[in-house]
C-alpha cells in the first residue's frame, strides 16, 4: 500500500550533537565571518547544507567492512574488492583509484588533453573547469537551453544540448576535441538529471567522429532513480541495471566517491583504453600513490566497495530522492522560488527572484545565505555572482543535503526556517565585497552590509 510519510530506510545506532546557537551569538559569527559562511566553524552550525560532498554517514556495513581494510601498500586485498565492486556497477577495464574527483580529473586531462584542444561538458562543475583550463584546453558548457531557467519543469533539464554539440563538432574538428563529458546528474545545473535517451544521443555523436565519452559520475545512482521514475520503458529495471546501461555507452568515468559512493573520502578514473590506462598509472604513482590504493588507505576502498552497492538499493533511493523533493516543494508550494523541478541532492533557491531588490552587485545570494544562517543557523552555498562573478548564468542558492544524515525533523525545521525568511524578505539587505582573493573568491571573501 502507498503510504506518504517518508521513513527512513535506517534507524540509528550512533549520533553526534548538533549544536544550538542564539540569533544574538549568529549575528557576532556571522560578522566575525565576514558574513561568509565558509569562513564559520562547523560547530556554530545547527544544520550544516553546504555539501552533500563526503559528509554522508556510513552504514553499519562500511564500518564493518572498514576493519577489513588490508594496508598492504601493493596488490591489497581491498583494492580487489574495490575493483570488483566498481567493475560491477561501471564495467570498465580499468579502474584506478584517487583521493578525491579532482584528484581523477587532473590525471585524465593531464593525459588526454593539451594546449587548444576544447572539452564540451553539459555543465562542468568548478573544479572540473578549472582542471581542463589548468592544461590549457578550453572547457564548453552545452546545457539544454531550458537549463537556465529555474522555473521551467521538464524531467531531464540536465540532458546535453546534443545539436549544439554536433555544431561544436563541426566548427573545431574532431581533432580538437579529445574527448566529451556528461556529468550525471548535472550538479551546477541544479542537481538535474541526463535521461538514457540523451545519453545514447551524445554518445552516439560522440562514437560516430571517433571521439571518447567519459561520464562525470558522482551522482549516477540517483540520476538512475530518476531514470527508472521518469523514462518510459525503464520502472522495471533496477537502478544498477540502469547505471550499467547507461555506463556501458561510454569509454570511461571520473568518480567523487564522496557522493554517490558514500563515502567521506575516495573517487576513481575509469577506461577502457589500455594505453591511456598506463599513461594514467604513471601519473597516479607520481602524485598519489601506487595503483592499488591510489592515496587512499585499505579502509577507505573497503567503505567505497560496499557504499557504491548501497546508494543503488532501491529503498535508499526512494527516501532520498523522496526527501530532497519534500524539502523543495513544501517552499515552492508557499512561493519560494526554487530551480524545478527539485534535484536529486540539493535544492536551489532562486535568490535573484527572492530578493528581487537586491542588485546582483550587491550578491543577493550571499546575503540571502548569511539571512539562513541568522534566522535559524542553517549553512548553505551561493551559486552564483560571488562565486562565478559576470560570468554567473543564475543566481542560487543551494541546500545540500547530505547522506543518511538528517531526519525529517530536521528537514521540516529548515522548511519553517526559509519560510520565516520567505515572508521578511523585503527588509534583507545587500552586502559588498571588502576583500577578495584573485581566484576561487568565493571561499575566502569578505563582505559587509552594502553602504
Ligand atoms: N564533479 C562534480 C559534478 C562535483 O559535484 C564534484 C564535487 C566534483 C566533480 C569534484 O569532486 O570534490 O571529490 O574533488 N562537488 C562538491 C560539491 C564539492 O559541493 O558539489 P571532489
Amino acid at each position: 500500500m502507498p503510504f506518504s510519510t517518508i521513513i527512513e530506510p535506517f534507524r540509528i545506532k550512533s549520533v553526534e550533537p548538533i549544536s544550538f546557537t542564539t540569533r544574538e551569538q549568529r549575528q557576532l559569527l556571522l560578522r566575525s565571518a565576514h558574513y561568509n559562511l565558509f569562513l564559520l566553524k562547523a560547530d556554530d552550525v545547527l544544520i550544516d547544507l553546504l555539501t552533500d560532498s563526503g559528509t554522508g554517514a556510513m552504514s553499519t556495513h562500511q564500518w564493518a567492512a572498514v576493519m577489513e581494510g588490508d594496508e598492504s601498500y601493493a596488490g591489497s586485498r581491498s583494492f580487489d574488492r574495490f575493483k570488483h565492486s566498481v567493475q560491477d556497477i561501471f564495467g570498465y577495464k580499468h579502474v584506478i583509484p584517487a583521493h578525491q574527483g579532482r584528484a581523477a580529473e587532473r590525471i585524465l586531462f593531464h593525459v588526454m588533453c593539451k594546449k587548444g584542444d576544447v572539452v564540451p561538458n553539459n555543465t562542468h562543475f568548478d573544479t572540473t573547469r578549472a582542471n581542463v583550463e589548468y592544461v590549457g584546453a578550453e572547457a564548453i558548457d552545452l546545457p539544454m537551453p531550458e537549463a537556465r531557467q529555474p522555473g521551467t519543469v521538464l524531467p531531464f533539464k540536465g540532458n546535453m544540448n546534443v545539436a549544439a554539440l554536433e555544431e561544436l563538432i563541426e566548427r573545431v574538428g574532431r581533432e580538437h576535441i579529445p574527448l566529451v563529458m556528461l556529468t550525471v546528474t548535472n550538479n551546477s545545473g541544479g542537481g538535474q538529471p541526463v535521461s538514457m535517451a540523451n545519453a545514447r544521443a551524445v554518445s552516439n555523436l560522440c562514437h560516430q567522429h571517433g571521439i571518447p565519452l567519459y561520464f562525470d559520475a558522482c551522482r549516477f545512482a540517483e540520476n538512475a532513480y530518476f531514470i527508472k521514475l521518469r523514462e518510459p520503458g525503464y520502472a522495471d529495471k533496477t537502478p544498477k541495471e540502469i547505471a550499467q546501461e547507461m555506463f556501458a555507452l561510454g569509454d570511461g568515468c571520473t568518480m567523487s566517491a564522496k557522493k554517490d559512493g558514500m563515502a567521506n573520502i575516495g573517487g576513481f578514473l575509469c577506461t577502457n583504453d589500455d594505453l591511456l590506462a598506463r599513461q594514467e598509472e604513471n601519473l597516479l604513482i607520481l602524485t598519489e600513490g601506487y595503483p592499488t590504493y591510489g592515496g587512499l588507505a585499505g579502509r577507505d576502498l573497503e567503505a567505497i566497495a560496499v557504499g557504491l552497492q548501497e546508494s543503488l538499493q532501491e529503498d535508499y533511493l526512494r527516501y532520498r530522492i523522496a526527501s530532497t523533493a519534500y524539502l523543495g516543494n513544501h517552499i515552492s508550494e508557499r512561493g519560494v522560488p526554487i530551480v524545478l523541478p527539485p534535484g536529486g541532492h540539493a535544492i536551489y533557491i532562486d535568490a535573484k527572484a527572492f530578493l528581487p531588490h537586491v542588485p546582483l552587485e550587491q550578491f543577493p545570494g550571499v546575503a540571502l545565505a548569511a539571512e539562513l544562517y541568522l534566522e535559524g543557523g542553517i549553512r548553505s552555498v551561493e551559486i552564483g555572482s560571488l562565486m562565478f562573478g559576470k560570468a554567473a548564468q543564475m543566481e542560487l542558492v543551494r541546500l545540500a543535503i547530505p547522506r543518511r544524515v538528517y531526519t525529517q525533523s530536521h528537514i521540516d525545521y529548515v522548511v519553517e526556517i526559509i519560510l520565516r525568511v520567505w515572508e521578511k524578505r523585503a527588509q534583507i539587505s545587500g552586502l559588498q565585497l571588502t576583500y577578495e582573493a584573485p581566484f576561487l573568491r568565493h571561499f575566502t571573501a569578505h563582505l559587509e552590509p552594502a553602504a
